[in-house]
C-alpha cells in the first residue's frame, strides 16, 4: 500500500537536515530521500514508492521494532565507512502500513584519511563509466555491465597510488586476475607480485613463510636461511589471496607488518623495512566475519582503503554471450574458434544461476567445445548440470524450461523439454536423418513426436 501522502513539515525538516535522511516501508520501498542520503547510497529517486532493490536491501536493516540501530560498512565510491543508521518506525501513519525514517551517521571510525585516493563523485555519470579506455592490462577482464565496468575504471584509477586495495566477490569472479591487473597497471610493474593464499598457511609456519627465517634459526632450516613473503615482494605487491580465511595468527602477524611496514625474520633481531603495496582479495563477507570475531577490525581498515566488488555473474547476464565469445575465441583448437552456441543454448546459458560465476562459465564453454560435433552449439552439447534445478538457491533462471512454460508437473516439464529440443535440433540439423541421430531416438519415434508437437 503507498502512503498517501507524506506531511509536508516532516520532508521540509528532513530536506534541511544534514545528515542523510530516507523514508521506506518494511519491503524497501523508497518514499523519499534528501539530498544527503541520494548521495551516499548513490541513488535517486524519481517517483513515489520505488525500489531499490541493491543498495538498500542489501542492508540489513532491523524493520520491525519502534526503533533500532545497526552500524553498517558503506562502499563510497571505493572508500569503505562505517556508518550508523538509525530505524525509526513512524507509527502515527500505521494506519496506511509500516513506514520506516533512516537516518544515518558517520561513526568516528573511518578508514584513515591519509590512505584515501580521491575518487569520483558519486554523481559521476554511467556514460563516463562505459567509455573510459581501460589500458590493455585489463583487456582479460571480459564484460560491459555498468557496475562491472565501474569497478575496472575504479581499479584502473587505484592502481596509481600505493593506497592498499581490498577486491571481494564471489568465487570465480575474477578477482585474481583483476588483482594482477592492477599490479601490472601500477609503477610497481616491473617488481613482482607475490601471491600469498592466507588461508593455506599452516599456524606453525606463519612467520617463517612471510618473514623468512635466519640460519639455524630452528632444527631443519636450511643453513643460508630463507626469504619470506614480505622480502621477495619489496617494492612490489603482495596479494593476500583469501585473506578472509586467515587465521587469527596469521592476522596479527599481517597487521604488525601493515602498522610497522617493518619485519623480524624468524631467529633474527633486525628489523628490515619493507615497502610492499598490498592487494587483498575474498568471497567472504568481512563485515559480518567481524561480528562473528573471526576477523579483526583493525586489520579490515588498513586493507580495505580502497574496496572494489565484482558483481557476479547471474547479475550482468549481459555479458554471458560476451564471455561465451571471448572462451570460444580463446579457445587452442582454431577450427573450434568459429563455433556459434544456438540460441536456445545461450538461453540456457543466460538463465542458469552460475554458483561458479565466470570460472564456471569458462568451464561450461570448454566442455561444449569439446563436446559438439557441428558449428553450432546445441542444448545437447551442454553438461547436465545446466538442466537441473538446484532447489537450495533461489535463482531466476532454471532450465531448458524457460520461465513462461515452467511447470511442477513431471510429465509437463519433460514434455516441454522434449518438445524445445526436438525444435532445436530440427533447426540446427541440415537434415532429419542427422536430427534422428542427435536426438538418439528411432525413426518412427521421431516422426511421432514431430507430428505430436506440430513440426511436420
Ligand atoms: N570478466 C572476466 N573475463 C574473462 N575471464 C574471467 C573474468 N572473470 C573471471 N574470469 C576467468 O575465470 C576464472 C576465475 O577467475 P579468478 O581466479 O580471478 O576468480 P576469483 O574471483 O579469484 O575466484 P576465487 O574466489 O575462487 O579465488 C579465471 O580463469 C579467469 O580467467
Ligand atoms: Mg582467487
Amino acid at each position: 500500500m503507498i502512503m498517501k501522502k507524506l506531511p509536508s513539515f516532516l520532508i521540509n525538516t528532513l530536506h534541511d537536515i544534514s545528515d542523510p535522511a530516507a523514508i521506506i516501508d518494511e519491503k524497501y520501498y523508497v518514499y523519499y530521500v534528501n539530498k544527503s542520503f541520494e548521495e551516499l547510497f548513490k541513488i535517486k529517486i524519481n517517483g513515489k514508492g520505488k525500489k531499490y532493490g541493491d543498495a538498500l536491501t542489501r542492508l540489513n536493516l532491523h524493520l520491525k521494532g519502534n526503533k533500532s540501530e545497526s552500524p553498517q560498512y558503506i562502499n563510497l565510491s571505493g572508500q569503505q565507512q562505517k556508518i550508523i543508521l538509525s530505524v525509526y518506525l513512524l507509527d502515527r501513519y500505521k494506519k496506511s502500513g509500516n513506514y520506516f525514517l533512516i537516518l544515518a551517521r558517520n561513526s568516528e571510525k573511518k578508514a584513515e584519511k591519509s590512505q584515501r585516493v580521491k575518487t569520483s563523485n558519486p554523481y559521476e555519470d554511467e556514460e563516463k563509466f562505459r567509455t573510459e579506455k581501460l589500458s590493455d592490462e585489463f583487456s582479460e577482464l571480459v564484460g560491459e555491465n555498468i557496475e562491472f565496468r565501474k569497478a575496472l575504471v575504479i581499479a584502473q584509477r587505484a592502481a596509481k597510488s600505493n593506497i592498499s586495495v581490498l577486491i571481494t566477490g564471489e568465487s570465480g569472479t575474477g578477482k585474481e586476475i583483476l588483482a594482477r591487473a592492477i599490479h601490472s597497471t601500477s609503477k610497481r610493474s616491473s617488481k613482482p607480485l607475490i601471491d600469498v593464499n592466507c588461508a593455506a598457511i599452516p599456524d606453525t609456519l606463519i612467520e617463517s613463510e612471510l618473514f623468512g627465517y635466519e640460519k639455524g634459526a630452528f632444527t631443519g632450516a636450511r643453513t643460508e636461511g630463507s626469504r619470506g613473503y614480505f622480502d621477495e615482494a619489496h617494492e612490489g605487491t603482495i596479494l593476500l589471496d583469501e585473506v578472509g580465511d586467515a587465521s587469527l595468527q596469521t592476522q596479527s602477524k599481517l597487521l604488525r607488518v601493515l602498522e610497522s611496514g617493518t619485519f623480524k625474520r624468524v631467529g633474527g633481531t633486525k628489523n628490515i623495512k619493507v615497502d610492499v603495496r598490498i592487494i587483498s582479495s575474498t568471497n567472504r563477507d568481512l563485515t559480518s566475519l567481524i561480528e562473528q570475531k573471526t576477523f579483526r577490525e583493525d586489520l579490515f581498515f588498513r586493507l580495505n582503503a580502497f574496496t572494489i566488488y565484482l558483481p557476479p555473474l547471474r547479475e550482468r547476464r549481459e555479458d554471458i554471450s560476451l564471455l561465451v565469445d571471448y572462451f570460444l575465441k580463446s579457445n587452442d583448437d582454431i577450427e573450434k574458434q568459429n563455433l556459434k552456441f544456438s540460441s536456445s543454448a545461450m538461453e540456457i546459458l543466460t538463465s542458469y544461476h552460475w554458483p561458479g560465476n565466470v570460472r564456471e562459465l569458462k568451464g561450461v564453454v570448454s566442455y561444449a567445445v569439446n563436446m559438439s560435433k557441428d558449428s553450432i552449439v546445441s542444448p545437447s552439447s551442454l553438461p547436465n548440470f545446466l538442466f537441473t534445478q538446484d532447489t537450495k538457491s533461489n535463482h531466476r533462471g532454471l532450465s531448458i524450461t524457460s520461465l513462461k512454460d515452467k511447470t511442477y508437473n513431471l510429465a509437463d516439464a519433460v514434455k516441454n523439454l522434449e518438445k524445445k529440443l526436438i525444435k532445436e535440433t530440427l533447426e540446427t540439423s541440415p537434415n532429419r536423418t542427422m536430427a534422428i541421430k542427435k536426438l538418439g531416438i528411432s525413426r518412427r519415434t521421431f516422426y511421432i513426436k514431430v507430428k505430436q508437437y506440430g513440426f511436420d
